[in-house]
């Protein structure tokens, strides 16, 4: 294999069998294919060189910077091509939340600009969002980025269309697999390779994975994020399905410990979410009859130590998280816990008699400097997640209002706190958001 380019390296990924002795599947082949080992570390390559390609002689001519808003795995490639071609790279996320990926993008010579937003997907409807204004202005005539716009650009969906796709036909001997698997983040992989593989075979069912609500799987939305996410399509999936950081973090340890695929967390989540879906598949399969599914493991476990360590510390040699934590709280049961309080009654709670509640605000540094309660103090949901384990600055007794974007993990806070004793915390319904709808008092720092 010889190349004139590392940018010839990309695409031609391997299609590996998972051993059936590890999935325990009877009836199904289970293909795993390994976008991470693309040159630059993932998936991503493909639409970053797919978007960016047909645009890079004209911005070397005008000395553009090329700028996409991800805090991730298509920043790191946009970096190395800008690198390559002599431009500069900027990276506009609402939080980096990888440290690993940030200091990798820093040393890629990325510019990072941290900006405060609901998520780092765009809401249009909501203009007050710096990401959403940031985004605008970008479109806007006489712009000088080179924008590759990868949630609304068809040519992020066309790099898996005229690559990923064929490609899986191509191994599988010139068919399509019954199943294919994928983890949704802009949606351009699983919309790309899914038109390919119905066009060959239009009986192919599709499985996109999201994230658990409130939960955190870098590179993929939530469920409740996916439907902002410009180029997704409910119509692409036949069944959407959600999976939880420890499902992702086991997943991930299977394809790591077992298959000696170094995968991330984002292919673990794929291949927890395949293997869980086509068990109730397999069983309804009797005699010979067998079916093939195949899905993607998108990039590798190195970038992601810290994240594993936050969650699960014994995988790294340290004791494991002692009492309980937020991520084991389910929706249900936060909600039966924990006491919300809608706008107008937390603002008289706030600014009512003795005992008023300390204001905790549980979003990015960011968010918070741009608009917050005012006498609200900022913990990080990262942070108030280990000092609930470790300590928090604040007494039992202390009558506490939880806030966070839209009141989902404050409402698990709030359960966890009440279920360890502490007699008033509340969620404030709805969140920031909601406070600001509400015509709230928000202040800037
Ligand atoms: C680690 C990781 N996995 C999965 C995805 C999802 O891919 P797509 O954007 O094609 O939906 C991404 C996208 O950013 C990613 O960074």
């Amino acid at each position: 294999m010889r190349y004139d380019s590392i940018v010839d390296a990309i695409g031609d990924t391997p299609l590996v069998r998972i051993d059936p002795s590890v999935h325990g599947l009877r009836h199904i082949d289970l293909y795993a294919k390994l976008e991470m080992l693309n040159p630059f570390g993932s998936v991503k390559d493909r639409p970053a060189w797919h978007m960016a390609r047909p645009l890079l002689e004209a911005a070397a001519d005008r000395e553009s910077t090329v700028v996409e808003l991800s805090s991730g795995n298509t920043a790191k490639a946009l970096a190395l091509l800008a690198g390559m071609h002599g431009l500069r790279f900027k990276s506009v996320t609402n939080r980096m939340r990888v440290p690993e990926v940030k200091d990798l993008l820093l040393l890629l010579g990325a510019e990072i600009e941290e900006l405060p937003g609901r998520s780092e997907c765009l809401d249009p409807t909501d203009t007050d969002d710096p990401l959403t204004r940031f985004h605008q202005a970008l479109s806007e005539p006489g712009s000088t980025y080179l924008h590759t716009d990868q949630y609304y650009n068809p040519r992020n969906v066309e790099a898996h269309a005229t690559g990923t796709g064929p490609e899986i036909v191509a191994d599988l001997g010139g068919r399509a697999p019954d199943w294919f698997v994928a983890c949704v983040g802009t949606a351009g992989s699983s919309t790309g390779v899914a038109q390919v593989l119905r066009a060959s075979d239009p009986s192919v069912r599709v499985l996109g994975l999201v994230a658990d609500k409130s939960d955190f799987v870098p590179g993929i939305r939530t469920i409740d994020e996916v439907h902002q996410v410009g180029l997704f399509d409910p119509g692409t999936y036949d069944a959407i399905e959600s999976v939880t950081s420890q499902e992702a973090i086991d997943g991930m340890l299977t394809l790591i410990r077992r298959c000696g695929l170094l995968s991330g967390p984002t292919g673990g989540a794929a291949y927890h979410g395949a293997v869980r879906h086509l068990r109730g598949v397999d069983a309804e399969l009797t005699g010979d009859e067998r079916r093939v599914a195949v899905f993607i493991v998108c990039d590798r476990a190195e970038s992601y130590l810290s994240y594993v360590r936050s969650r699960r510390p014994d995988l790294l040699g340290a004791p494991a998280a002692a009492g309980p934590s937020v991520s084991a709280l389910g929706e249900a049961e936060a909600r039966e816990t924990a006491k919300a309080v809608e706008a107008d009654e937390a603002l008289e709670w706030i600014t009512g008699p003795e005992p008023r509640p300390l204001v905790v605000d549980l979003r990015g540094p960011h968010a918070y400097a741009a608009l917050h309660i005012a006498g609200s103090v900022n913990i990080v949901d990262e942070l108030f997640d280990e000092l609930v384990r470790t300590g928090l600055p604040f007494s039992k007794s202390r009558p506490v209002l939880l806030a966070c974007p839209v009141g989902e993990k404050s409402l698990r806070y709030a359960a966890l706190l009440t279920r360890l004793g502490h007699p008033d915390v509340r969620s404030l319904a709805g969140g920031i958001v909601g406070w600001r709808d509400a015509g709230a008092p928000l202040v800037r720092e």
